[in-house]
């Protein structure tokens, strides 16, 4: 069973520039809500509510002026700054006193996840007491992911990062989760050519032990990135389009720990008040007048 769950929002978002040169991508907007409430928002469908932030150094008082410690959200907020950006199992090395003894999920700051059986999916994955899972999904330019070729019987039986060649289709997203061994594993990592520790390397020692297992977010689900300027608009145009349509918010942080029974209406109340008159607000206040 997982309980803990880090987020990782660090990196220089250099692809971004100038947007990212005083203000880091996480806090920059998907349509109506910063970035980081989307990853956040998917730790806490899988009803993990004891979550670390790592930052880039020098941005952790934005992240506390937006989410506090997470006590209004009935969840809990720790924050650690990365010196620099070091590789994605960095995040276990640098989060090895938050992780104790639990097992762990991380999640990217920056990718985006939606679908409708999305929810039971985290909330079953996350029952793994040994091991690591992976959620892979089906993409047009696997290239610029680490990709797994599964067998036929969704078995993952190689893995690759940013494979030159054509090697499968199936990426794998930045949504993992991690038995406790992966707090050791990532120390003997060493390295890659572009002087990062990869996941790839990280996910290797599991499937090698056969530890890794997967899961498919189908075609009904969407895993979007936003890496570049132009990943931002589209996914900004994703939420726009649903939400318009059907008046949900996508990643009303509120909303979901409301469902989880987390919160009750004087959180609401509270949050209402903090966020000021605006269209969230309104829609919060939405929620408890039904
Ligand atoms: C990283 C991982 C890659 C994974 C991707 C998901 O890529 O290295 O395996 O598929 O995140 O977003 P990067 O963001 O370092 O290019």
């Amino acid at each position: 069973m997982i309980k803990k769950g880090i987020i990782l929002a660090g990196g220089h978002g250099s692809r971004m520039s100038p947007l990212t040169k005083a203000v880091n991508k996480q806090l920059l907007p998907i349509y109506d809500k910063p970035l980081i409430f989307y990853p956040l928002s998917i730790l806490m469908l899988s009803k993990i509510r004891d979550i670390l932030i790592i930052v880039n150094k020098g941005q952790l008082n934005q992240y506390k002026k937006l989410l506090h410690n997470g006590e209004n959200l009935g969840i809990k907020i720790k924050y650690i700054e990365q010196p620099y950006p070091k590789g994605l199992p960095d995040a276990f090395i640098l989060g090895e006193q938050f992780i104790g003894s639990d097992n762990v999920a991380l999640i990217l700051g920056d990718n985006f996840f939606y679908g409708q059986s999305l929810s039971s999916k985290l909330v079953k994955s996350k029952n793994i007491n040994n091991g690591a899972k992976v959620f892979l999904h089906k993409v047009k330019r696997p290239e610029l992911y680490g990709v797994a070729k599964i067998n036929n019987k969704n078995k993952i039986v190689g893995l690759k990062e940013k494979p030159k060649k054509y090697y499968s289709d199936y990426a794998i997203t930045g949504l993992y989760y991690f038995d406790n061994n992966v707090v050791k594993h990532a120390k003997t990592l060493k390295p890659s050519k572009r002087n990062e520790l990869e996941i790839t390397d990280l996910l290797k020692k599991y499937l090698y032990k056969k530890k890794l297992s997967a899961e498919i977010i189908g075609r009904g689900g969407a895993w979007l990135d936003t890496g570049s300027i132009e990943d931002f608009y589209k996914t900004s145009n994703f939420v726009s389009s649903i939400e318009n349509r059907q008046g949900f918010k996508i990643a009303c942080l509120e909303e979901i720990s409301l469902n989880n029974n987390w919160i009750n209406k004087k959180n609401i109340l509270n949050a209402i008040k903090f966020y000021g008159k605006c269209d969230y607000s309104k829609y919060l206040s939405s929620l408890i007048s039904k």
